[in-house]
């Protein structure tokens, strides 16, 4: 923040352990939404994370003269008191404010701090969870921060507020009602009117950051809060094992279960985080629905995670990046696979699943099932084509195997000798050229480069099979996702038409064997594969989206059924979604395993086409349409914070929008056509089918010049892909078939 600051608009702190300390998905909320935060706040945005010494100098410039008041004055007199920070700016697009705390320098109060935290909201700690004592020790600083900061703004005194008793958070919920102010119109979220005061909002993500939203609460601070989950935590355990979770939800006994995974201190931060926060909010409704009752607090929204979106100049410069990124992996499998490298890279298909390792969470479990049924299949129906499915998950490991190291050398080995062979006989040509006569085939290698080569040759002989994991694993033997690996025999035979390389390390441009940043690498693959059971969003498939790469979900993630809600028929788009909600887990297995295989049969133009289709949807995903989301929230938050303050022209539309949504606001579901739905009871229109998808005859043919402009229009305020308005729109112009046939491709 500098001096600039305007106080009589209102401030925004945005709080998350991610904030600048890459770890998940959170993070990349944080990051690719600053953009739009940053643009509406500019100087009055503030990110506020845990300070990591090792990865926050790459990640942050320092500022090192604190400008501005109250700003400097509390900073200062926080570090007189012996907590240690570092403020700057955020190297990223938007480049905006953050105030990184070092938890360690306030590691003496902890225990001063989990007795209080004790007594005034009976939330426990046990001393041997060091991620919750240091989630503890952040929200006693972020909320000593927020206190001192809004009180020397609202009063201009120097005095940090005291504490005050607070219950249970239990017993703390005020807000039982679900509030869906989805009608408002985007204009009205950032005008509230402010009389003659600053505002402050701070926004917390997830458990980690929520013990503040406790004590802001308990200390009655003036500042409007909210409080976003990304997951619950007894979501993820309980899915994590061996639970009928969704089938379930309504039932569970939350304290014992949590008890008995020692995690009840971790759930009581949560959930009393979830009932202290003005707004309480989420990514996904099968989240809002999991944290009903997981939680007991019916979220007043949902926040749908949004990215960054990129254009190009040339519209397929995308499809130009797949190619280069392709090449860069075939260089890597040509070396993985060297003594066995026995298929056709022109028919090779690059699937790969990411993320954190979670092995039944994220689905892997049924991936690797899935592809030992895609290689019968491959095998059984004679297919040409190969598929090398990657499993990018980090594990603990020590370091790059020989044989995986050894793979890349004696291909790079191999290289350099053609290179040099290359260079030899191009001067022999023109040497033979320039006396005139044409050279002699036989004589274009020497006897001693013939040696070489086949030195060469030989050293990409081997006995073993090409390895599974690149790594050494940390525990081999009972690694979840090798021990199902050798349970289906995916060994990569030169039988099997599926390969399988498990890259147990998040990937970087630095990589020794495979050099590619994350992007690139995605970039470079075919289809994306992510079939998870607890996925509260999912930015995997997310990412491949908007880099136009097709990707495989399921209706239990966030993002499949936000997918599923937007789009008529997503999987014209490539974006297959598998059932995992009402199916047995055997078919959901077969439909995975099915649509892999059908997408083995796609030609290269019908994929290329594909890919131009899924880019197409990026638009849906933009943080520019997504972002609205926050502004409701944090209009609703003030609103519900200081009830005197409203937008003054706006005051009876905002009562209206407040009201509960009743039965009456419902749009009657008979009345409405195809590709119409209603979300929370607002009535949307989805994406149509692509033009040059078949069938569909009332997108192909019925579809009038007028009911064209209207659909236009109504999808300008839905925010839908202008290039898919105009393939409608030119498509009903032209009428003409032959024309659609070709209209997708390259
Ligand atoms: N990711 C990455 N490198 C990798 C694999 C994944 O940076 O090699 C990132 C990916 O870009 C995504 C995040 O990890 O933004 C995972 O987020 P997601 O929401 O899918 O899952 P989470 O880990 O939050 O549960
Ligand atoms: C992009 C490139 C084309 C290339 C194609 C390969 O579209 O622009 O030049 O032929 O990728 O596609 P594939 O699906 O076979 O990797
Ligand atoms: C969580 C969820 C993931 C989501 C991310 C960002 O880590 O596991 O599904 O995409 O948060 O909201």
């Amino acid at each position: 923040m500098s001096e600039e600051i305007n106080y009589s608009k209102p401030l925004l702190f945005e709080i998350a352990w991610e904030v600048a300390n890459k770890v998940g998905g959170i993070y990349t909320v944080i990051k690719s939404k600053t953009p739009v935060t940053a643009t509406e706040y500019g100087e009055r945005y503030c990110l506020i994370g845990p300070l990591s010494w090792k990865t926050a100098p790459m990640e942050v410039e320092e500022i090192t003269e604190i400008p501005s008041e109250p700003l400097k004055g509390t900073l200062d007199s926080m570090r007189e008191n012996g907590v240690r920070f570092l403020y700057g700016r955020w190297l990223i697009e938007g480049a905006p404010a953050v105030l990184l705390f070092d938890i360690s320098s306030c590691r003496n109060r902890m225990d001063e701090w989990k007795g209080d935290l004790y007594k005034i909201s009976g939330i426990p700690s046990p001393s041997d969870d060091f991620e919750t004592n240091d989630a503890i020790v952040f929200g006693y600083i972020v909320a000593w921060f927020l206190g001192e900061f809004s009180y020397r703004l609202y009063s201009k005194k120097n005095r940090v507020p005291t504490d005050m008793q607070l219950s249970n958070p239990h017993q703390l919920s005020s807000h039982h009602q679900l509030i869906h102010p989805v009608n408002v119109k985007p204009s009205v979220y950032s005008s509230y009117h402010v009389s003659n005061r600053p505002l402050i909002i701070a926004h917390f993500h997830e458990w980690l950051a929520g013990v503040a939203l406790v004590l802001i609460r308990k200390r009655n601070l003036d500042i409007a809060t909210i409080f976003t989950t990304h997951a619950t935590l007894l979501g993820r355990y309980l899915c994590a094992g061996d639970v009928d979770f969704y089938n379930n939800l309504k039932y569970f006994d939350v304290d014992s279960e949590s008890g008995k995974r020692q995690i009840y201190h971790r759930y009581c931060i949560e959930r009393g985080a979830a009932h202290c926060a003005d707004v309480f909010t989420t990514v996904s409704h099968i989240t809002a629905y999991e944290s009903e009752w997981l939680l007991k607090r019916k979220p007043d929204g949902v926040l749908p995670n949004g990215l960054n979106v990129v254009k190009f100049s040339a519209i397929h410069e995308f499809q130009n990046l797949h190619a280069t990124a392709k090449e860069k992996i075939n260089e890597f499998i040509r070396g993985h696979f060297y003594g066995h490298f026995d298929f056709d890279l022109d028919n090779t298909l690059y699937f790969f699943t990411a993320g954190r390792y979670e092995y039944r969470n994220k689905g892997v479990d049924m991936y690797i099932e899935s592809l030992a049924r895609l290689n019968y299949k491959l095998k059984h129906s004679n297919s040409n084509m190969t598929v090398v499915a990657f499993i990018i998950m980090p594990a603990a490991t020590h370091s790059f195997t020989v044989d995986a190291l050894k793979g890349q050398a004696v291909m790079k080995q191999l290289r350099q000798t053609v290179a040099d062979m290359q260079e030899s006989i191009g001067k022999r040509i023109l040497s033979s050229a320039a006396r005139g006569s044409l050279p002699d085939p036989s004589n274009l290698l020497s006897d001693e480069e013939m040696i070489v080569l086949k030195r060469r040759i030989y050293a990409l002989k081997r006995d073993s099979l090409p390895p599974i994991v690149t790594h050494n694993m940390a525990d081999d033997a009972h690694d979840p996702i090798l021990n199902h690996i050798r349970r289906v025999r995916l060994f990569n035979a030169p039988s099997d038409r599926v390969k399988i390389i498990f890259h147990p390390e998040f990937l970087n441009s630095n990589n020794p064997i495979l050099p590619l940043d994350y992007e690139e690498f995605v970039r470079g693959c075919h289809l994306g594969v992510f079939s998870s059971y607890y996925e509260p969003w999912g930015y995997t498939p997310a990412e491949c989206t908007v880099m136009g790469v097709p990707s495989i979900t399921t209706n239990l993630s966030g993002f499949g059924c936000f997918m599923e809600e937007m789009i008529t028929h997503p999987a014209d788009y490539g974006i297959y979604i598998v059932n995992r909600r009402t199916c047995s887990v055997e078919e959901s297995v077969e439909q995975l395993a099915n649509c892999m295989f059908d997408f083995t049969k796609k030609t290269r133009r019908q994929r290329i086409n594909q890919r131009n289709r899924t880019e197409r949807l990026s638009d849906l995903l933009d943080w520019k349409r997504m972002g609205i989301e926050y502004q409701k929230a944090r209009w609703v938050a003030v609103l519900r914070k200081w009830p005197e303050i409203s937008s003054l022209e706006n005051e009876e539309e905002d009562d209206q929008n407040l009201n509960n949504l009743d039965e009456q606001s419902l749009p009657d579901e008979q009345t409405m056509s195809e590709g119409e739905e209603t979300i929370l009871g607002r009535k949307i229109r989805k994406v149509p089918r692509p033009p040059s998808a078949p069938g569909s005859p009332r997108i192909l043919e019925s579809f009038s010049e007028q009911e064209f402009d209207t659909w236009k229009e109504m999808s300008k305020t839905e925010g839908v892909h202008d290039s898919i308005i105009d393939d409608l729109k030119r498509l009903n112009v032209s009428g003409q078939q032959n024309y659609l046939d070709n209209y997708d491709d390259d």
